[in-house]
């Protein structure tokens, strides 16, 4: 078989689970729109996540929770046709499975069935696990979220660090234990202290991935807006930027207005 012709292998739960028993780093990313879910999936991100930061990101709300089921869809489905090779998984919004675990399964089968991706991530742990096992038990792969959780920013009242007190702690490690037990197949861990997630992610069995939780964790995703430095008052320090896209994208489109304003474009090989 050519080259071009040869399968991708499409990254799955179980992939996932046996990078984790190889002790192999995950890496996973944000993304909400074709163009740069094509581009991250050919770079070779195992996990790409519609994440409910695309209400701050893409829609410019100062939080996640406005976002609502019909956009994530949309986001959703726009990555889902980008994409040839990572596992996409989908952020529930807030409102759409707290409290009711056939809401929760409604909203579920709605992005499973109407975006094609593979998976759906819900934040929270035991006040929560009705709806998970409710959409566990109708076959959608569920990611759970830990530790910080954006949609419960009025609760918290602050973005700084969780689970620093030793009751908190306890509780996180409750939760993930529970998240295990009736079978999410991974667990985002944000904003807790390096040694606690390292403990917690030496205790699963299925992966760990961190944000803003040090390196001890079995992968590590960061939301692409920040990482490509397209954002730029935030700063958190555990974000690493890897560009300033701000300042390249901002560049480009000065020369272009004042290409325009001189009548430098078009040039002469520039049209018909
Ligand atoms: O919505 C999102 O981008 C997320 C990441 C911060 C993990 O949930």
């Amino acid at each position: 078989m050519s080259t071009a012709k040869k399968q991708v292998k499409r990254v799955t739960t179980h992939i996932l689970q046996g990078m984790k028993n190889d002790g192999i780093p995950i890496s996973m990313i944000t993304a909400y729109d074709f163009s740069m879910a094509r581009i991250y999936d050919d770079a070779g991100i195992d996990v790409i996540l519609v994440g409910d930061s695309a209400s701050n990101v893409m829609a410019g709300h100062e939080t996640t929770l406005p976002i609502t089921l019909d956009q994530m869809i949309y986001h959703a489905q726009s990555v889902v046709r980008g994409v040839k090779r990572a596992l996409v998984v989908v952020d529930l919004p807030f409102g759409t499975y707290q409290g009711d675990s056939k809401k929760a399964l409604q909203s579920a089968i709605k992005i499973m069935k109407e975006s094609g991706a593979h998976a759906v991530k819900l934040e929270g742990g035991e006040m929560i696990i009705d709806s998970i096992e409710r959409i566990l038990k109708a076959g959608v792969p569920v990611m759970g979220h830990l530790g910080l959780t954006p949609q419960s920013i009025y609760k918290f009242g602050t973005y700084t660090v969780r689970a620093k007190e030793e009751a908190e702690a306890k509780q996180l490690m409750d939760d993930i234990k529970l998240l295990e037990k009736v079978g999410c197949f991974g667990v985002v861990l944000e904003k807790i202290p390096a040694e606690l997630a390292q403990k917690v992610s030496k205790s699963l069995i299925i992966p760990t991935i961190g944000i803003g939780a040090g390196s001890g964790v079995d992968g590590q995703v960061l939301v692409s807006h920040d990482l490509l430095g397209i954002t730029k008052e935030f700063n958190p320090r555990f974000l690493r930027r890897y560009l300033d896209l701000y300042s390249e994208i901002k560049g480009a489109v000065e020369q272009y207005i004042s290409d325009v304003k001189e009548r430098d474009f078009p040039s002469e090989q520039e049209q018909y």
